[in-house]
């Protein structure tokens, strides 16, 4: 049984107060919630914040937004694993698109990424989707495996429960525009079989998979209730407690 996750991305947002008042109030509104579980990804800088406010909730991942492979040297502007650890991390959002377009993050660099958080007991999110000209070529299955094989082929894990997957397809993020529930899950049941090819059967049944890309309330209910989505990661509706609250509690 895949316990299902629902991811807070908050990018390149919030200042201290309102981190401390959009944590309060989500772990008030979901204190009831005790089948599923939650990450929580802010920004670096209020990561110690948040370690303090979710500790004692067992249910509440706290994670970064990224890391550098190397565990400490002359790479400024960097922040590594053991870092994370330090500061209470217990996951890591590893080659987002914003990332790869931005960033020049690579499927290369991205598997350095996840050994590193792998080898540290972090459990990465790993990202992969499809621009939209790629869906609409019909490269989709071609891009988002190739992104799977390149970030994880070789890793040493014995679990699924080490990685989570999420698939975000480019042109939903940010958007309002989502991929179709049949459409985000068709996708899945290709990245588990890959996984299965990479590792086991075992372990890709028990990798958890996130879709991401536009997630709100009204959407959520219908993509929890496909077989292969185990959960989402979110970017805008994490922002207020309101509607983070309702997609936790879909
Ligand atoms: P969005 O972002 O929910 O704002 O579309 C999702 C993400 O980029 O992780």
């Amino acid at each position: 049984m895949r316990t299902p996750l629902l991811a807070a991305n908050w990018k390149m947002n919030m200042g201290r107060q309102a981190a401390h008042d959009l944590v309060n109030g989500l772990l008030k509104e979901t204190s009831e919630v005790k089948d599923r579980e939650m990450a929580i990804c802010p920004p670096f800088h209020l990561l110690a914040d948040v370690e303090k406010l979710v500790a004692g909730h067992p249910h509440v991942y706290l994670g970064a937004q990224d890391l550098h492979w190397e565990d400490s040297g002359a790479y400024t502007g960097e922040v590594s694993a053991p870092m994370l650890l330090d500061v209470g991390c217990q996951m890591v959002i590893i080659g987002h698109s914003e990332r790869r377009a931005m960033f020049g993050e690579t499927d290369e660099t991205c598997s350095k990424k996840v050994a590193a958080a792998i080898s540290h007991k972090l459990i990465p999110i790993l990202c992969v989707g499809e621009s939209l000209e790629e869906r609409e070529a019909g490269k989709t299955a071609d891009v988002v495996t190739t992104q799977l094989r390149g970030a994880l082929t070789g890793q040493q894990i014995e679990k699924g429960s080490q990685i989570v997957i999420a698939y975000e397809p480019i042109w939903a993020i940010g958007t309002g525009r989502t991929a179709t529930p049949e459409m985000a899950n068709e996708t899945m049941q290709i990245l588990r079989k890959t996984l299965e090819e990479i590792f086991s059967a075992e372990i890709a049944q028990e990798v958890r998979l996130l879709y991401g890309g536009s997630v709100k309330p009204t959407n959520i209910a219908e993509f929890m209730a496909c077989s292969d989505i185990d959960g989402a990661l979110v970017g805008g509706a994490s922002l207020k407690v309101d509607s983070f609250a309702k997609i936790v509690q879909y």
